[in-house]
């Protein structure tokens, strides 16, 4: 498994360009399962859960040609319908093809995703509003069995917002027959990037983006062409490293818009932030003050900050807070952040962080994808060297997150192992 070896401290300076997000090429390239014929992905991120979700729609029969961040689909040979545990424990976006399955093929087979380092993340809400719009669904040694004649649409309200959920049924209702009104729908941006590529390939949905979504049945979608739209969560890592590191940068290839809540936040504490329609220019010299600060669903602070967040406050002048209102157990990267030195409490979703801590480099291991996130930013506070292990967490959702640091000015280099 390879490592990370980071020589702090190291402050950022320089342009760095942000990749296609993972979060919306994901549901897209389910999204692919809806139509027949080629398919053209563009600002695809070469990312390990790319590479994951392209060996599941392989495995059903999809043609997938990846070249560099360009990846063309087409749908039109599945044969299977099933999504084996060995896939889906790998990562739990697999469940973006059930949505599209049911659509399409009138049957799923799909392994249920089962917990994770940061939280139980059932899902629940993603088969109750698929019941609602006609299928049966019953659960058989570990996995989700659907059917659906002909899904019909229907009102379907969420009890709480869930990203994928309101994916996977906006995909579903794409195909029904009649509309389908989702209340309490997810908010984020990579919802109204999928609904996009959805009304390209002929699609009617309204309202993505707000709580209320309206899709219109049609009878089929037709192949077409698609660039997926920037990271938001790796612009914001680079953002709160800036912030944290000291130093100045320009972070371009990005919609600043997307981090509104972030970057309000750190310009309270006095970080000078500027935005352009596609770039966010940070210098962050001088002390800041502490903040109070709550993960919610977008438009609020993204959970997915959270782990980045407090490594700034840990560098900060005063006690912060840190609420995790979203998953039950995301402060995996506390200890690791502690034993550099940081002065953190937790007691149920809040942490309290004490700044001005003087982190010092040392051996630490990632738990999750943006635990360790947080890691490589406190290897560039710290003084000394930083070891990460277990950086195969990191390449599931930054694109060559080393070499872009590599090029901000920062000490780092990757230690290969054998298996990738
Ligand atoms: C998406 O996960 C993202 N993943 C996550 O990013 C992100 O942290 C999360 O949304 C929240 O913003 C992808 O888009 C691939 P949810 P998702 O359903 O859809 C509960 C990353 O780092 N819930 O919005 O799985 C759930 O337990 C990843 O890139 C139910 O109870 O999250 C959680 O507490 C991590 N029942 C809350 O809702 C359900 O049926 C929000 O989850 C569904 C969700």
């Amino acid at each position: 498994m390879d490592k990370i070896l980071i020589y702090g401290p190291s402050r950022l300076h320089g342009t760095v360009s942000i990749s296609g997000a993972k979060n919306a090429a994901l549901p897209i390239l389910a999204a692919t399962l809806l139509s027949s014929g080629w398919n053209e992905l563009n600002n695809v991120p070469d990312l390990k859960d790319i590479d994951t979700i392209i060996v599941l729609l392989k495995h059903l029969g999809v043609q997938i040609e990846k070249k560099g961040r360009q990846v063309m689909v087409n749908a039109n040979r599945v044969e299977r319908y099933d999504a084996p545990y060995e896939l889906v424990k790998t990562m739990r976006a697999s469940i973006l093809v059930l949505g599209p399955l049911l659509a399409r093929f009138s049957q799923a087979r799909v392994s249920l995703p089962g917990g994770c380092a940061i939280g139980e993340r059932p899902i629940n809400f993603h088969l109750q509003a698929l019941k609602k719009l006609g299928a049966d669904i019953h659960i058989e040694q570990g996995y989700v069995c659907a059917t659906a004649k002909q899904l019909v649409g229907a009102h379907i309200s969420f009890e709480m917002p869930t990203v994928t959920g309101t994916e996977n049924i906006m995909m579903a209702a794409s195909l029904a027959k009649g509309t389908t009104i989702m209340d309490g729908a997810a908010r984020e941006p990579e919802i109204e990037d999928l609904a996009a590529l959805l009304n390209k390939m002929g699609a009617k949905i309204t309202g993505a983006g707000t709580s209320r979504i309206t899709i219109e049945g049609v009878s089929e979608l037709k192949a077409t062409s698609y660039s997926v739209m920037p990271d938001r969560i790796e612009a914001g890592t680079f953002l709160i490293a800036a912030a944290a590191a000291g130093g100045q940068i320009e972070i371009e290839n990005c919609h600043p818009a997307h981090l509104n809540t972030a970057i309000e936040k750190l310009k309270s504490a006095g970080v000078k932030i500027s935005t352009t329609e596609n770039a966010i220019i940070v210098s962050a010299d001088g002390s800041f003050h502490s903040l109070h600060i709550e993960t919610a669903p977008y438009p609020g602070f993204p959970t997915d900050l959270q782990a980045q967040m407090m490594v700034f406050l840990s560098q900060i002048s005063g006690e912060s807070q840190l609420v995790e209102n979203i998953f039950e157990n995301r402060f995996n990267h506390v200890a690791e952040l502690r034993r550099m030195g940081a002065y953190i409490q937790v007691k149920g979703k809040t942490a309290w962080i004490k700044g001005r801590a003087s982190l010092s480099g040392a051996p630490v291991m990632a738990t999750d994808l943006r635990a360790s996130a947080s890691l490589i930013i406190a290897g560039l506070v710290a003084r000394g060297k930083t070891e990460i292990s277990r950086v195969y967490h990191l390449d599931r959702g930054y694109e060559y997150l080393d070499e872009k640091l590599l090029k901000l000015g920062v000490r780092i280099e990757r230690l290969r192992t054998k298996e990738r």
